[in-house]
């Protein structure tokens, strides 16, 4: 039975909006921080702080509750010595701390068992004057403030309808959309059900500008561009991948056609059989090849673009040995493990290697000269020869081609491909843990993403 979409939201407002004691807890740790800060910054009267975020404007998602705690710096302060007073209040005001890393590294830590990020930044006077991106964050929230009064839940729900399909957040991880996104797209569409409506038009070359409170094309930009009304040169959907974009849209048009609860739901990682992997990699007939490295101690927003190179660059090297890789992706755990998928696993020794047309005599001497196993032929017009391939099996092109290259596969990435694994077929569950398991069987496309 199709369900009214409007009952349906009714019953998510029960999923994103905080309980009351959610919204106790939230106050009373914004208290004690606000007095701590207070305390704190009496040693720094330069120094002024700010709550940010979703927590002021009321459009944290239930469950998911965070402070963010902005100390706004004067420009006039050196970089280094603001990152280190940054994190020296940070440490100071929050329990357990931990170090993050942005723009600038920022503490992250509790406060009454509430989380709370303390990010250090620039009170700068306009904000297209920015030293660094954090630095947006205040005139967002002042833009911000009074539009999305009253339109808290529509945010909430939006989230939470992004969150359940792994599309909330910007970090290369998810590439999907921000939280300042969903806020400036529910001040632009009015409502969380137009929001899904209208935005099953969207393309990769849509610009919604939300200040001038209008929708275009515009041919020469690649994915959707939402203008920052505090910066319009900035596209706030800049993090959204095309991919990522068009799982959106798809998700709109199924909810408008069948809207049920579960579009509103965090699936739990299902449970995959390993036998059923094995099986099904047997069945396929395909090379699957896994390779595993070292993981480098970098930020996710750095380490995710170069292994999606390595993966890009190693897809290319398949391809271009007539391998015909299928699919390639990267899975991030205790360890970086780069998967391939190839329709072919063994080539025959020998390749028909094209030379020039026979008019081209100087050409034709030269090829026809190299000492060979097999002599030249004659096909249109063209010569070719038989010639020896250097690997005929995947993994041994593999191999050969990660020790060759292994320097262009992204700068942190290339002393870890100095010791690398590499697996195949069945052997990939050498190593499997669980959650191996999930992101194999998606990359099988056995579940979805
Ligand atoms: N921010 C930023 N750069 C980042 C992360 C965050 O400038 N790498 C800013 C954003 O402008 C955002 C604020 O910090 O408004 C808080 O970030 P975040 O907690 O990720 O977003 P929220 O809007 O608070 O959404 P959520 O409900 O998911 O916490
Ligand atoms: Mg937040």
């Amino acid at each position: 039975m199709k369900e009214e979409i409007d009952e349906v939201i009714e019953k998510a407002l029960e999923l994103v909006t905080p309980s009351e004691d959610e919204e106790k807890r939230a106050k009373e740790a914004e208290i004690e921080l606000t007095n701590k800060l207070k305390k704190v910054l009496k040693d720094y009267p330069e120094l002024n702080f700010r709550f940010l975020g979703s927590y002021p404007r009321n459009t944290w998602l239930r469950g998911n509750l965070e402070l963010d705690v902005f100390i706004l710096f004067p420009e006039s302060f050196p970089m280094e010595k603001m990152e280190k007073e940054g994190l020296e209040i940070g440490k100071k005001v929050v329990d357990e701390y931990e170090l993050r890393y942005a723009a600038h590294p920022y503490v992250h830590g509790k406060v009454k068992g509430v989380d709370v990020d303390i990010v250090p930044c620039y009170a700068v006077r306009e904000a297209d004057k920015i030293k660094s991106a954090v630095d947006r964050t205040p005139f967002h929230h002042d833009w911000l403030k009074s539009r999305i009064k009253g339109k808290e839940s529509e945010v909430r729900l939006l989230k939470k309808f992004l969150k359940a399909s792994n599309l909330y957040g910007a970090e290369y991880s998810v590439r999907g959309f921000s939280g300042y996104l969903c806020e400036l797209l529910i001040i632009f569409f009015g409502s969380f059900k137009t929001t899904v409506e209208e935005c099953r038009k969207l393309t990769r070359d849509t610009v919604i500008d939300v200040r001038k409170a209008e929708m275009r094309k515009d041919k020469s930009i690649k994915g959707l561009f939402v203008v920052d009304p505090v910066d319009e040169k900035r596209n706030v959907a800049a993090n959204l991948s095309l991919d990522k974009l068009a799982k959106f849209v798809e998700k709109c048009h199924s909810f408008v056609e069948n809207p049920t609860i579960s579009f509103f739901e965090e699936k739990r990682e299902e449970k995959v059989d390993y036998e059923v992997l094995k099986e099904e990699i047997k069945r396929r007939g395909t090379g699957i090849y896994l390779i595993k490295i070292e993981k480098p101690e970098i930020v996710e927003d750095n380490l995710y673009p170069q292994l999606e190179r390595a993966c890009r660059k190693i897809h290319e090297h398949l391809a271009r040995f007539n391998f015909m890789p299928l699919r390639s992706s990267y899975f991030v755990d205790d360890a970086c493990y780069l998967i391939f998928e190839t329709e072919v696993r063994e080539l025959p020794k020998i390749m028909k290697r094209m030379g020039p047309p026979f008019e081209k005599r100087k050409d034709v001497e030269r090829f026809v000269k190299k000492r060979r196993r097999y002599v030249p032929f004659i096909e249109e017009g063209r010569y070719f020869v038989y010639d020896e391939r250097k690997h005929s099996s995947a993994v041994d092109s593999l191999r050969d081609f990660i020790k060759r290259e292994k320097n262009s596969l992204g700068k942190n990435l290339r002393e870890k491909f100095d010791d690398f694994k590499l697996l195949e077929g069945e052997k990939i569950f050498k190593q499997g843990n669980e959650k191996f398991k999930v992101f194999l069987a998606k990359f099988l496309c056995l579940v979805e993403e």
